[in-house]
């Protein structure tokens, strides 16, 4: 047969192959499913330059700096620079990125306190939430560098979060004093502000008081009122318009800084508009004050959070070298508060904190650290740069000296090589690292070995963090099936073999083994499935005709059924590993979804919460609520679950509410549009004890669009 040229039937099955790989790429990237996907952090200005056009654009000219030398200012990184280095990316095993704020920012300069220049180079000063930065963009300020990326991205299996500051514009105290655009067209400023798009209070000084947080000024920076009609919308239209441009998730900026119950309203609008996947910068410690409202958040409004508490753990643990007790407790502290665990984002550096490296210059331990990360719950994040041991130690490293220019492109680092294997595990077949459970199988202060399972997929990982011990392990058992298993990395970082043997009730003793001193093992198992196994669902929640994506493995490939609660929904993709159903008109409330196979085996159920309609913000007050003591809050209750169903504990009713102006109470929720609703206002004092208002319930018919408000006093 002639070799150059295709026949028929080779062009015809090429080309059948060719649209079935579209098909399945496209639902892989429409699939919400973020838990197998490893995000690698971009700070855009400072990653590559791929269009040196852009560098010094006309209408913010000044902001360059070629000699890379003043740490505030744009160096030149752009949107093309990305897309250049997409295949590096790849082949590093990332499948998602991060990127920074790429809407457009303030365009004058600001000068610091040394009468030096700065720039908005990370993104974080928007002035126009409807147009793309010049200098990552065009001087245009068009989309095309944008939608080149998306859809190079795209092409190349790998999905794109934005970085989404809906907090603020840009600083009030110089500059544009936080001027504000519609696409071009100027809509507010700090100082110029007749209509109340922006609040005018302090800076925030009380990190533990939830009015400032979300209604006092971060950082000098102009703070959006997000229950304005016009910011409402004006957010929304911003966010959806980055959605339909392609963007597959979104990163939250300062999520607890912004209206609290308006960021259901927001992740509800892009979820009506189609799929995607949204994580928040709730920054907090261990022990933080509001750290039940950050639980709360995570688990109702739809929108995860970055894990600080865990990252805060694996600092002290890798940099600080504590024991890795503190590690253990913090994840099973974590486990027991968030509904979701495997959808929180965890990290081991930011552009917010010193690079690891800067606190401890150890390699290796950024390498333990990022394998942790990798292989711990929830969804991993990779900070740019860290894979090439990137680092200046200036002023301790942290921020600007943390955002540095990315210089070496090495594809034989230790740690692009582990990031490479662990991120292909678990994007792979073997579903434990996505899906699965988290137990500690063995510990002391350097060596900690914990196991990951999704029904009979395994992964076990040993890490010992000494720099010159090894340490014998003995008594170790796993649910891994009797059988030598070699280390998945290679020995990429000394990880020995194991032989595990026999045992009963999934503990299956391993025996003795050494942990060379600065190791990391991970041994894993991968099954078939024989009946579905559910792992995900995402979004968690949405009114009838949202869609929403049930990921895991064994659901076959003919079409089967989902069930939410009793009632049939309507499937629109099936495959093996990822089902879409769109929700069914059923009464509001929290569900077990049922997936089916075709032949009607059924897999675990799954929760789900079917809101009542389309979310919409809506102001409560509740005048003269009194007496109160400290410690004793305002909540409000009321007949539909966005608000509470007549809960009365703090994590079922909707609060608490803030009281700036005590005895008066007020809360911004987001409530089902056009909804005719009733409800009260309830006391929950700090010793739990609840007292109703007296009367009758309250009623409210929400708007069907915009956003509400509902003035009345509490009924004696
Ligand atoms: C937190 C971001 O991560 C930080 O870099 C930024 O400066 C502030 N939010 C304000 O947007
Ligand atoms: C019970 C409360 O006692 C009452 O005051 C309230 O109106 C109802 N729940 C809700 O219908």
């Amino acid at each position: 047969m002639n070799s150059g040229s295709p026949s028929p039937i080779q062009f015809f099955r090429q080309a059948v192959l060719t649209l079935l790989s579209i098909v399945f790429l496209a639902n892989a990237l429409n699939a919400q499913d973020f838990k197998k996907q490893t995000i690698y952090q971009i700070v855009t200005d400072r990653f590559f330059n791929g269009d040196t056009t852009n560098d010094n654009p006309a209408q913010s000219a000044g902001l360059f700096d070629a000699t890379q030398t003043n740490w505030h200012l744009y160096w030149g990184g752009d949107l093309a620079g990305i897309q250049q280095k997409l295949s590096y990316l790849q082949g590093m095993g990332v499948t998602a990125i991060w990127i920074s704020p790429p809407v457009d920012n303030l365009n004058l300069n600001i000068p610091d306190s040394n009468g030096n220049p700065t720039a908005s180079y990370h993104g974080y000063g928007a002035r126009d939430f409807m147009r793309i930065e010049e200098h990552f963009g065009s001087a245009a300020n068009d989309w095309t560098a944008f939608n080149n990326l998306i859809a190079a991205a795209h092409a190349d299996g790998i999905k794109v979060i934005i970085d989404f500051a809906p907090n603020h514009s840009n600083p009030d105290n110089g500059g544009e004093y936080g001027s504000l655009y519609n696409n071009g067209t100027f809509v507010a400023a700090c100082n110029n502000d007749p209509n109340g798009v922006f609040h005018h209070n302090p800076d925030i000084s009380n990190f533990d008081d939830r009015y400032q947080l979300q209604y006092y000024t971060l950082e000098d920076l102009c703070d959006l009122n997000q229950e304005n009609a016009t910011i409402d919308s004006y957010l929304k239209t911003a966010i959806v318009q980055l959605q339909s441009h392609g963007a597959d998730g979104f990163r939250i900026d300062a999520v607890k800084h912004v209206t609290w119950g308006w960021e259901y309203s927001m992740s509800n609008t892009v979820f009506t508009s189609g799929p995607s996947f949204f994580f928040g910068e709730w920054a907090q410690g261990p022990g933080d004050a509001l750290y039940h409202d950050s639980y709360k958040f995570a688990n109702k409004s739809g929108i995860s959070v970055l894990d600080f508490n865990v990252n805060q753990a694996v600092r002290d643990v890798f940099a600080s070298n504590n024991n890795f007790s503190e590690l253990d407790g913090e994840v099973s502290t974590e486990d027991g508060n968030f509904t979701w665990q495997n959808d929180l984002v965890t990290f081991v550096d930011s552009h917010d904190l010193a690079r690891l490296l800067s606190v401890n210059n150890d390699t290796n331990r950024l390498i333990e650290a990022q394998s942790y990360i990798l292989t711990t719950r929830g969804i991993p994040v990779v900070y740019y740069g860290d894979e090439q041991y990137l680092h200046n130690d200036t002023g301790g490293g942290t921020d600007p000296y943390n955002r540095n220019e990315m210089t070496a492109w090495s594809t034989t680092t230790t740690l692009y090589q582990v990031i490479n294997k662990l991120a292909g595990l678990r994007a792979g077949a073997n579903d434990a690292l996505g899906y699965g459970s988290y137990t500690q199988r063995w510990i002391n202060n350097d060596v900690y070995i914990y196991e990951r399972q999704f029904y009979n997929d395994v992964v076990l990982v040993a890490i010992n963090k000494n720099d010159t011990t090894s340490y014998p392990v003995s008594g170790l058992n796993t649910a891994l099936p009797a059988a030598n298993y070699t280390d998945y990395l290679g020995g990429l970082m000394s990880g020995p073999s194991i032989t595990v043997m026999n045992g009963t009730g999934g503990n299956n003793p391993v025996s003795s083994f050494t942990m060379p001193a600065h190791s990391v093992a991970v041994w894993q198992y991968t099954s078939t499935a024989s009946a579905p196994e559910v792992g995900s669902i995402g979004p968690t929640l949405g009114q009838a005709g949202v869609k929403v994506t049930i990921a895991g493995k064994g659901f076959g490939t003919g079409t089967g059924s989902v069930l939410v609660g009793s009632t049939a929904a309507t499937v629109n993709s099936w495959s093996s590993t990822s089902v879409t159903f769109t929700v069914p008109s059923v009464t509001n409330g929290v569900y077990n979804v049922t997936l089916k196979n075709s032949s009607g085996t059924a897999a675990n159920t799954i929760q789900f919460t079917v809101l009542t309609a389309k979310l919409i913000p809506v102001t409560f007050t509740v005048n003269n609520a009194t007496p109160t003591n400290t410690g004793d809050y305002i909540f409000l209750t009321g007949s539909t679950i966005e608000l509470g169903n007549w809960g009365t504990t703090w994590d079922t009713a909707i609060g608490p509410m803030l009281d700036p102006n005590y005895p008066n109470w007020f809360l911004n929720v987001s409530a089902p549009a056009g909804t005719a609703i009733q409800f009260k206002f309830i006391k929950i004092a700090a010793n739990g004890t609840v007292t109703w208002e007296n009367g009758s319930n309250h009623t409210y018919t929400v708007p069907s669009s915009g956003v509400g408000s509902v003035n009345v006093s509490w009924q004696y």
